[in-house]
C-alpha cells in the first residue's frame, strides 16, 4: 500500500507531508506547509525535481517516450488528427463533435486577419530584425488593439483572446517573414486551411497565381501539431508566472514566445540546422562529437537531449518520417544536411558518452531538415514553433486563469550574499 504522507525529521520536529497521486507519473510531495511550520525552504533551481502546478492538459513519461494530449497518445493524434482539431482538444478537453468543429473552424477564421493598423508595426523594425524579435513585439502590441479580450476575470473575453491568438498568430508569423523578405504581406484566404492558409501567407505573391502543394500542407499542420504543447516547459512556465500576476493574456503570449526563441529551448531548431550545416559532410561528424563530450567546450549537439525524455522523443520519430516524405516528396531525398543528420543521429546512439547521459534527438532534431526544404529560412523555424506553441500556452494560461487556487507565483531564494553591513563613505573606502 503506497504512503500517503512523507515523513521529514528536522531540528527534533517530525513533519508530515502528504503524498498527492496522479493519474499517471511520479507521486507528488505536497509543501505548501513547509516552511510555514519548518521555517525552511526547498531547493531546486531549473525545476528538475517540482511540480510547479497541477494539470489535466498533456502528459509526457519521459522514460516510456510517451507525450499525450488530453490523454489522445501524440503518434495517434498527428497521423488521424489535424491542428485545428487538436487546438479545440487542447482547450476544451475532449475531441469535437462535427458540429463543434465546424463552429470552432469558423471563429477561428473569422479572426485571421490583424487590425490594419498593426501593418505600421513592423515598418518601425529592421528588414533584418530576427522574425522572433518581430513576434515578440507585434503580439505583445495585440495588447494595445483588443482591448475587448483582456479582462482576465472574465470567461468570455478569455475565450476571445484565445481565439484571436490562435487564429492571429500564423498571420503575424506570415508577416514577420514578408517583412524580412522586403515581399508584401498576404492576407489569409477564408478558403484555405490553417496550415495551407499559412504556407500562403508566407509563400504567394500578388504577381502570380499560388498553389499549395496539399502534401506539403499536411507536413505542416503536423509539425504545428507535434509543437502544440508540452506540458510545463520553460516557455509555459513562463506563461504561466507571466498570467499569474493577472497581466493580459497578450502580455503573456509575447513571454513565452520570447522564452522560446532561447537556443537551449525553441531556438534549438535554428541552431540545430545551423550545426547541421556547419558540421556540412559525414566524415566531419566525429570531430564535433569529440566537441559535443569536450567539458572545455561549450558546444552541444543541438537537437539532442531533453529534461524529460530520457530515452527517446515522440515527435522526433515522427518528424523522422515525415522528413523523409517530404524530401522525397520535394526529389531532395539526398539532401545532404538529412544525410548528415541521419548519420550524426546513428554515431551519437552508440556513443557512449550519448548513451550515459541519455542524449537523443529532441522534436528540434529533425523540423529544421523539413522546413528548410519547405522553403524556410533557419530564422523562420522558431516563430513557426511559436505559433504552434501558441494553443498550448493559451490552454494552460486558461486552464491556470480558471483554478480558483490560483496565485501570483513568486519562489523564494537560498540567499549565500553579503551578511548585513554599514555604508562606509566614499572619502573612507
Ligand atoms: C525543447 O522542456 C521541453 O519540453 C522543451 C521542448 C518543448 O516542446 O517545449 O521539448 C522543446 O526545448 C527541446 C530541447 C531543445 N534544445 C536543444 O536541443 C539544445 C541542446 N540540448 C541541451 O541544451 C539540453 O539537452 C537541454 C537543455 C535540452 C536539457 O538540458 P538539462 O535537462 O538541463 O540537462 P543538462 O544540460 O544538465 O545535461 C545533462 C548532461 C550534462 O552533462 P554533465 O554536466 O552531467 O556532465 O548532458 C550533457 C550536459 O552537458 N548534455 C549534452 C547535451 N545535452 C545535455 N551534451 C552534449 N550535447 C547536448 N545536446
Amino acid at each position: 500500500m503506497a504512503d500517503k504522507t512523507a515523513k521529514l525529521h528536522l531540528n527534533g520536529q517530525n513533519y508530515d507531508l502528504p503524498i498527492l497521486s496522479p493519474t499517471k507519473g511520479p507521486n507528488v510531495l505536497d509543501i505548501r506547509k513547509l516552511y510555514g511550520q519548518a521555517d525552511v525552504f526547498t531547493y531546486d533551481p531549473g525545476f528538475t525535481s517540482t511540480a510547479s502546478c497541477d494539470s489535466t492538459i498533456t502528459f509526457i513519461d519521459g522514460d516510456k517516450g510517451e507525450l499525450w494530449y488530453r490523454g489522445y497518445p501524440i503518434e495517434q493524434l498527428a497521423a488521424k488528427s489535424c491542428y485545428l482539431e487538436v487546438c479545440y482538444l487542447l482547450l476544451y478537453g475532449e475531441l469535437p463533435t462535427e458540429a463543434q468543429m465546424d463552429d470552432f473552424r469558423a471563429r477561428v477564421t473569422r479572426h485571421t486577419m490583424v487590425h490594419e493598423q498593426m501593418h505600421n508595426f513592423f515598418r518601425g523594425f529592421r528588414r533584418d530584425a530576427h522574425p522572433m524579435a518581430t513576434m515578440v513585439g507585434v503580439v505583445g502590441a495585440m495588447s494595445a488593439f483588443y482591448h475587448d479580450s483582456t479582462d482576465v476575470n472574465d470567461e468570455w473575453q478569455r475565450e476571445v483572446a484565445a481565439i484571436r491568438l490562435i487564429a492571429k498568430l500564423p498571420t503575424i508569423a506570415a508577416m514577420a517573414y514578408k517583412y524580412s523578405i522586403g515581399q508584401p504581406f498576404v492576407y489569409p484566404q477564408n478558403d484555405l486551411d490553417y496550415a495551407s492558409n499559412f504556407l500562403n501567407m508566407c509563400f504567394s505573391v500578388p504577381a502570380e497565381k499560388y498553389e499549395v502543394n496539399p502534401a506539403l500542407a499536411r507536413a505542416m499542420d503536423r509539425i504545428f501539431t507535434l509543437h502544440a504543447d508540452h506540458e510545463q516547459n520553460a516557455s509555459t512556465s513562463t506563461v504561466r508566472l507571466a498570467g499569474s500576476s493577472g497581466a493580459n493574456p497578450f502580455a503573456c503570449i509575447a513571454a513565452g514566445i520570447a522564452c522560446l526563441w532561447g537556443p537551449a529551448h525553441g531556438g534549438a531548431n535554428q541552431a540545430c540546422l545551423e550545426m547541421l550545416r556547419e558540421i556540412g559532410t559525414v566524415d566531419r561528424i566525429p570531430e564535433y562529437i569529440a566537441k559535443a563530450k569536450d567539458k572545455s567546450d561549450p558546444f552541444k549537439l543541438m537537437g539532442f537531449g531533453h529534461r524529460v525524455y530520457k530515452n527517446f522523443d515522440p515527435r522526433a520519430t515522427v518528424m523522422k518520417e515525415s522528413a523523409d516524405e517530404v524530401l522525397d516528396l520535394l526529389g531532395v531525398g539526398d539532401n545532404p544536411t538529412l544525410q548528415v543528420a541521419k548519420e550524426l543521429e546513428k554515431i551519437a546512439l552508440e556513443d557512449e558518452y550519448f548513451i550515459e547521459k541519455k542524449l537523443y534527438p529532441n522534436v528540434d532534431f529533425y523540423s529544421g531538415i523539413i522546413l528548410e526544404a519547405m522553403g524556410f529560412p533557419t530564422s523562420m523555424f522558431t516563430p513557426i514553433f511559436a505559433l504552434s506553441r501558441t494553443v498550448g500556452w493559451i490552454a494552460q494560461w486558461k486552464e491556470m486563469i480558471g483554478d480558483p487556487q490560483n496565485k501570483i507565483g513568486r519562489p523564494r531564494q537560498l540567499y549565500v550574499g553579503s551578511d548585513r553591513r554599514d555604508y562606509v563613505d566614499l572619502k573612507a573606502r
